[in-house]
């Protein structure tokens, strides 16, 4: 940040020679809004967020929170993911960050929420990715994340009205599997997966497998794998949310059931519902590993650049 008071007067408004990012971090995103700072050259303010005695939200962005000045007409990106009440705390902290001053206000997050619920799949169900994206639109000026689950939605524009950048996981997962897994052959488990698959394949030069899934229920999937000739090689399968793990799971039992050697199993967002990694390794897995982008103890492969460069792209 470069700056320089005019005049001497305490009261004037100090003169930036550049844009100034400042980033918010959501409780829970320190570490992540740290990283990005430190790769962006941004200041990062922890908000006070806490609950009045009836549980709503009391929220307080110090404007003078670690000497940053976010009233002198700054950019600032909110920094979280937007699981359960977390949309309310953006909302809040973009509100209060607009009546500081800020010039614009984005979000990064890097893992976008509701984006499965992308159609009417019984009369009656709200198609809530629409719905959370209006939200969302209506709240922040600009939108940054990592990899998200387009499958009925073709991209981000069909539902967010603002400016949206997408960071891609693909080339640190290629790296991770380049260098951890001899003679690794990718595997899909489900038709969405192929756009995941397909790039990680193409930057480390595997070969590549899709497999058929049908989705029986929230916690019921079942999967076909072929039987083939694995020839050495070690199956990786590669899905975009591990939540409840029946994909992974079913996708391990079959690899094996098919004759293969035990699969790695890499996810990028790992949203981890249920706790599931011992019925992964007694279903065959060697392991899971996810990306960076929802803190967990099986976080290997960080995405904080390609992030950084989203969001330097946002910043134009
Ligand atoms: C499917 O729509 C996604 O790409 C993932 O396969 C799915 O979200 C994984 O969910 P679960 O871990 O609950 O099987």
């Amino acid at each position: 940040m470069r700056w320089s008071p005019p005049g001497g007067s305490p009261r004037a408004p100090l003169w930036y020679h550049d844009r100034v990012l400042v980033l918010i971090a959501i409780p829970g995103s320190e570490a992540c809004a740290r990283d990005l700072g430190a790769r962006l050259g941004a200041r990062v303010i922890e908000p006070e967020i806490r609950q009045f005695p009836d549980g709503e939200l009391y929220v307080r962005v110090d404007p003078r929170g670690g000497g940053i000045d976010v009233e002198l007409g700054s950019d600032v990106a909110i920094v979280g993911n937007l699981s359960g009440d977390s949309f309310l705390r953006v909302a809040f902290l973009a509100g209060t960050v607009r009546d500081l001053g800020a010039r614009r206000v984005g979000l990064v997050a890097p893992y976008l929420a509701y984006m499965r619920q992308d159609s009417r799949f019984r009369p009656g169900e709200g198609v809530t990715a629409r719905y959370f994206a209006r939200l969302v639109s209506s709240t922040v000026d600009w939108l940054v994340t990592v990899d998200p689950h387009l499958r009925r939605i073709d991209s981000l524009a069909g539902v967010y009205t603002i400016p949206t950048t997408v960071a891609r996981a693909a080339p640190a997962i290629a790296r991770w599997i380049a260098a951890e897994v001899d003679q690794p052959v990718l595997v899909g488990p489900d038709a969405e997966s192929v756009q995941w698959v397909s790039a990680v394949a193409e930057r480390c030069g595997a070969p590549f497998l899709i497999l058929e899934k049908t989705r029986l229920g929230n916690r019921d999937v079942s999967i076909s794998a072929p039987d083939g000739a694995w020839n050495g090689h070690t199956p990786v399968v590669i899905d975009d949310i591990v939540s409840t793990g029946r994909t992974m799971i079913e996708a391990t039992r079959q690899l094996r059931a098919a004759g293969s050697a035990p699969p790695m199993c890499v996810a990028i967002h790992a949203v981890f519902a249920d706790a599931l990694h011992d019925a992964l390794l007694d279903a065959g897995a060697r392991g899971i590993v996810t990306c960076d982008t929802i803190p967990h103890v099986t976080n290997r492969i960080c995405v904080a650049e390609p992030l950084a460069d989203a969001v330097r792209e946002r910043m134009g």
